[in-house]
């Protein structure tokens, strides 16, 4: 039976990719900084899934997990890094902490993640890391901005780590980035009111359920960059490529995402949705 590593699989997204997994037969070892949120994930979905704490700021712990994984259930065949977290506002407004927690967390994790994935990967010359980035990875959300700087550094990272594989002759082993628009999860379920987070429910705001099917279908057709909705994707690498335009637009592009994201607060509150 081939065997996953989720990270950040407690809830949102990373349970239901988690869940998405175990369906198509793979042994899921779910980690997350919130050990217990991670051990109950797992018994929820039932043995062969297994949880324990992961840190993916600790690259050491992320080879442990990986380890872990193997002794457990006999391979290493995915690793998704998945684990992230959010703050909005001005880019002055931040302090050095936090700065530091996005960076740590989102890039760093996802480099941890990555590499320690790629050692017993690289070791029997097969393998599939998927890396869950964001629509910010690609453009620069107002609002979100040092939340996509991180982004931008791990689609760079993921992108950069593919061609390196190739490079060194590793045809079998794959990685791929996914930047989904907005997702309801717990990560956004706090920011109907914040205007900072309004390009988070500019576009559509996905279901975790309706995104994890298709972080699943990577396994039979590893991508480079899967964007989700893909017309999405195609919008924001075209506002990307016209910087000055975009920057013009931004008072425009803000009040529309607000509007949006005010219509996203009634749906949501009259239980309508997403
Ligand atoms: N929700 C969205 O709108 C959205 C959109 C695009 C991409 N994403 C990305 O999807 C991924 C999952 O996000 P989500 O919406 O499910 O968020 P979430 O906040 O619901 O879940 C994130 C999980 O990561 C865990 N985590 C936080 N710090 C960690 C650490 N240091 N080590 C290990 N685990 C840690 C949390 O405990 C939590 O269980 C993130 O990478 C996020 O950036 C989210």
């Amino acid at each position: 039976m081939p065997a996953a590593l989720v990270t950040g699989a407690g809830r949102g997204l990373g349970l239901r990719i988690s869940e998405a997994l175990a369906a198509r037969g793979l042994a899921v070892h779910l980690t997350d900084v919130e050990a217990k949120s991670a051990e109950a994930a797992a018994q929820a979905i039932g043995p062969p899934a297994f949880g324990s704490a992961l840190d993916v700021r600790d690259p050491e712990a992320c080879r442990a997990a990986a380890a872990a994984t193997i002794e457990r259930a006999g391979s290493l065949d995915v690793w998704v890094n998945n684990a992230g977290i959010l703050v909005t506002g001005l880019v002055w407004e931040h302090d050095p902490e936090t700065r530091r927690a996005l960076f740590e967390v989102n890039t760093l994790g996802t480099i941890n993640g990555t590499l320690a994935a790629l050692e017993p990967m690289r070791a029997v010359g097969r393998g599939h890391v998927i890396n869950i980035v964001s629509l910010a990875g690609l453009g620069a959300p107002p609002g979100e901005a040092l939340y996509g700087a991180t982004k931008h550094g791990a689609i760079a990272f993921s992108l950069g780590t593919l061609a390196d594989l190739r490079r060194a002759g590793f045809r079998e082993i794959h990685v791929s980035a996914v930047c989904p628009d907005g997702i309801w999860t717990p990560m956004i379920a706090d920011k109907l009111d914040d205007p900072d987070a309004a390009p988070s429910f500019s576009g559509t705001l996905l279901r975790a359920e309706a995104v994890a099917p298709k972080v699943a279908e990577l396994l039979d057709r590893p991508r480079p960059v899967l964007t989700i909705p893909r017309w999405r994707g195609v919008f924001v690498r075209l506002i990307d490529a016209f910087p000055a335009l975009a920057t013009r637009i931004v008072p425009l592009f803000m009040a529309d995402a607000r509007r949006r994201q005010r219509r996203w607060k009634r749906r949501i509150e009259a239980g309508e949705g997403p």
